[in-house]
């Protein structure tokens, strides 16, 4: 099989997308212009000139920009939908989606308003797309401790429908440690631990999502490399990393694709996966990113498949579930 017939037909999970990142120019003018919101750009051509960043920060400040218009359900509901269509396109089977519920309340809009729409779309999904969908609560890492702590709060109706807590925006300045009794609390209440750690940030703020926030997994995680005992660390733990190649190429992280470490931590046994992070800002889904690190790495048969592979057992679906998905892949 040509690896890209492999790439399309292989099925994956996707564990690190945030849904405000799936939000497509032509989806938010059109939501624009229903709630009568001015953007900042006469188009969605030069919206898209606009995404030309040069750092993580740069990124965010258009990210924020851009999720201002959406104020109704049905926004939400949409804006998933459409994210969820995506995932049966490239065969993802089932996915793991960050929602950051600050930027919304912050500009009035209820919590209830962002939830209730997300959540309808990924049951709609299930049963119309036949893709599986996990939601996960991110805190801003830019905003404060008492504001995490207010969030985890108004969660507290949504609970069972929410299996994780994450941490994501701004990583330099604003380390794990800040956010260590939130995460203990939110532990204490049932939720699986995930944390953005490593992107920008030193490899030490890894070592605090493992020691202090006490991670399930780590999101992205690629600066870990820089460390050979937090390297050791992660490959004994098996603790996955979420790593999202376009992004890191979109935001300067690498300056090359063909530098990227992703084949490299495969290749040490680390529990790498490949996910999309803010797609419809990033220039690609989950298969552009197999594709572009396919073509740039020069990976195998075998290394995607143990991608893919990695993909479920990284995951936090039910373990009978991960096993029925690895056999296809093997028998692939
Ligand atoms: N929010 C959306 N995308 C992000 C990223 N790549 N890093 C941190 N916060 C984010
Ligand atoms: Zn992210």
């Amino acid at each position: 099989m040509q690896h890209q017939q492999l790439i399309a037909a292989l099925p994956k999970t996707e564990l690190h997308v945030h849904i405000e990142g799936t939000f497509e120019p032509e989806l938010m003018f059109a939501i624009a212009q229903r709630n009568q919101v001015q953007l900042p750009y006469a188009s969605v051509e030069e919206l898209k000139q606009a995404y030309n960043f040069h750092n993580l920060q740069s990124f965010l400040d258009l990210y924020y920009a851009g999720a201002n218009v959406l104020l109704k359900e049905q926004d939400f509901y949409d804006l998933t939908w459409a994210y969820l269509e995506k995932c049966q396109q490239d065969h993802v089977v089932h996915t793991e989606i960050f929602f950051d519920p600050q930027t919304h309340t912050d500009r009035g809009v209820a919590f209830a308003t962002v939830f209730n729409g997300i959540y309808r779309a990924c049951q709609d999904a299930k049963e119309k797309l036949g893709v599986s969908a996990y939601l996960i609560m991110s805190f801003l890492r830019h905003l404060s401790e008492e504001a995490a702590f207010e969030t985890l709060e108004q969660a507290q109706p949504f609970k069972d429908k929410i299996i994780a807590v994450g941490l994501d925006s701004s990583e330099v300045g604003h380390p794990p440690s800040k956010f260590e009794r939130v995460f203990a609390e939110a532990k204490k209440q049932g939720y699986l631990i995930v944390a953005h750690a490593g992107e920008e940030g030193p490899p030490d703020y890894v070592w605090q999502a493992l020691d202090l926030l006490h991670v399930n997994r780590i999101d992205h995680g690629v600066r870990s490399e820089e460390d050979p005992q937090l390297v050791q660390r992660l490959f004994e733990e098996k603790m996955p990393l979420t790593v999202c190649p376009l992004s890191n190429l979109k935001l300067c992280v690498v300056d090359d694709m063909a530098k990227h470490n992703i084949k490299r931590l495969l290749h040490k046994g680390l529990k790498v996966t490949v996910n999309s992070d803010d797609p419809a800002y990033f220039g690609g889904y989950m298969n552009d990113n197999f594709i572009a690190i396919t073509q740039a790495l020069d990976l195998s048969t075998q290394d995607l498949k143990q991608l893919a592979i990695n993909s479920f057992e990284a995951s936090f679906l039910p373990d009978a579930q991960k096993m029925a998905w690895i056999n296809k892949i093997q028998a692939l």
